[in-house]
């Protein structure tokens, strides 16, 4: 979906009044490409739809932790939502205060665990008895007492892609609400935290606000006996639009069904794919076009190697062309050059008459998308560009040869 920050100017499309073909020439691709003023708009959007609810805002960095979105994100007043040492490493790097980072995740390791204590988390969210046992001890051992919100697991099926809905019995998140309260009831045997909170999230992407309220309900009625546990984080999943399409709940459809039950509660969200998905684009080059099978398939230079989601969630992100938006449009598949028949971009994709060389922006790409490249049949990952002000700047260098090297051993080498 184009919006205020990705939109043709003269034919020709523009982030925020740089033609992105300049980039490309300058960068070449595949490219990422992320407007500051989105991200930006982005979050006031958030903070006016929650500011009802008095709630603080924890990026949740596996979305997009590229460090100059997370020092925007940071200057522009926001905590972190971490998921593993990494992610914390990253966001104290950007200079983020640790007492604003929460620490969640299913399979914390006791390093990551000691390393979040030294640097003094604000909150860990557990998700088994086991890990509020090893949480304890680690903190004792420290003279620490730090705030622990309890995941719960709601049970209820959240509306969204199978692999990215988290608060059903089947999944492996967090603790059911029998659970929750028997952890509530011996709270005494954990001297050494304050269990003052629960954690709920359903899912990302959540295509009916009536879940989040259910959850919210099934998680106020657990704490409801221990008058001191009123904070509540509420995750993150508010969705964005991929394409026209699309019918998704705004952020304040989320915070208007919810203010009127959160009165007197303390409120944490974490939201990732609303504040960096329609803030990014990922172009890509023509390399190839053929007709197959009654198909025609635009071959280019990016793939599942940089964008993930078409080929691991058949999600749909538009696909339109940098210049000439008015030719007429026929459907396309496009692809890249990995060895498999996932690696799509687009199975159908309304494109107009391409040739090598063309170029192609991938549409809200800004979350998950750099998150989750990978170097399968060994392709450098792609660099990133910020747009911001009137000019741009590399923020990320594209890898090289020798960048995918460097972590290897071969004690044979230069041995005959
Ligand atoms: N909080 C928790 C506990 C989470 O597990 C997640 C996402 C978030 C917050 C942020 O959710 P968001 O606001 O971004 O929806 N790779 C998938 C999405 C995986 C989301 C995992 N957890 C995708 O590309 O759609």
């Amino acid at each position: 979906m184009l919006n205020d920050s990705f939109y043709y100017g003269d034919s020709a499309l523009c982030c925020d009044g740089v033609p992105l073909s300049a980039i490309a020439d300058a960068v070449g691709t595949p490219l990422y490409v992320y407007s500051a003023a989105r991200v930006r708009h982005n979050v006031e959007r958030l903070r006016r739809a929650f500011a009802p609810l008095g709630a603080s805002i924890h990026y949740s960095l596996k979305a997009n932790a590229s460090l100059a979105l997370v020092r925007l994100l940071r200057d522009a007043g926001l905590g972190m939502d971490a998921v593993s040492a990494g992610e914390i490493a990253r966001a104290l790097h950007a200079g983020v205060d640790p007492a604003r980072i929460v620490f969640a995740g299913v399979g914390k390791t006791a390093a990551e665990i000691a390393f979040a204590l030294d640097a003094g988390i604000g909150w860990f969210n557990v998700e088994s008895r086991d890990e509020l046992r090893l949480l304890d001890t680690l903190a004792g051992e420290r003279g620490l007492r730090p705030q622990v919100a309890l995941r719960l697991n709601p049970g209820i099926r959240a509306q969204t892609h199978e692999h990215i809905a988290t608060g059903h019995l089947g999944a492996k998140f967090g603790l059911t609400a029998a659970e929750v309260s028997a952890l509530l009831d011996e709270r005494g045997a954990y001297p050494h935290l304050r269990v003052a909170g629960i954690h709920v999230h359903i899912g990302s992407q959540l295509g009916d606000v009536a879940e989040t309220v259910a959850a919210v309900r099934a998680a106020q009625a657990v704490a409801a006996p221990y008058v001191d546990v009123r904070t509540l984080n509420i995750g993150g999943g508010f969705p964005v639009r991929y394409t026209e399409d699309d019918q998704v709940p705004a952020p304040d459809d989320f915070a208007r069904a919810l203010t009127p039950l959160l009165e007197g509660w303390r409120v944490l969200i974490e939201p990732g794919r609303a504040l960096v998905a329609d803030a990014g684009v990922l172009l890509v080059s023509v390399l190839y076009v053929k007709e197959q099978g009654g198909r025609r398939f635009i071959i280019t230079d990016g793939s599942m190697t940089d964008l993930l989601r078409p080929a691991l969630y058949g999600a749909v992100h538009e696909i339109v062309p940098l210049d000439h938006p008015a030719a007429e449009r026929t459907p396309a598949v496009v692809t890249g050059p990995v060895c498999e028949s996932a690696d799509v971009l687009h199975r159908a994709a309304l494109l107009p008459p391409l040739g090598a060389g063309d170029r192609l922006a991938v549409l809200t790409a800004g979350a998950y998308g750099m998150a989750m490249a990978s170097n399968y049949n060994l392709r450098t990952r792609p660099p990133e560009v910020l747009v911001e002000g009137a000019g741009w700047r590399v923020i990320r260098r594209r890898e090289t040869w020798d960048d995918l090297l460097r972590l290897e051993q071969d004690e044979s080498a230069g041995r005959s």
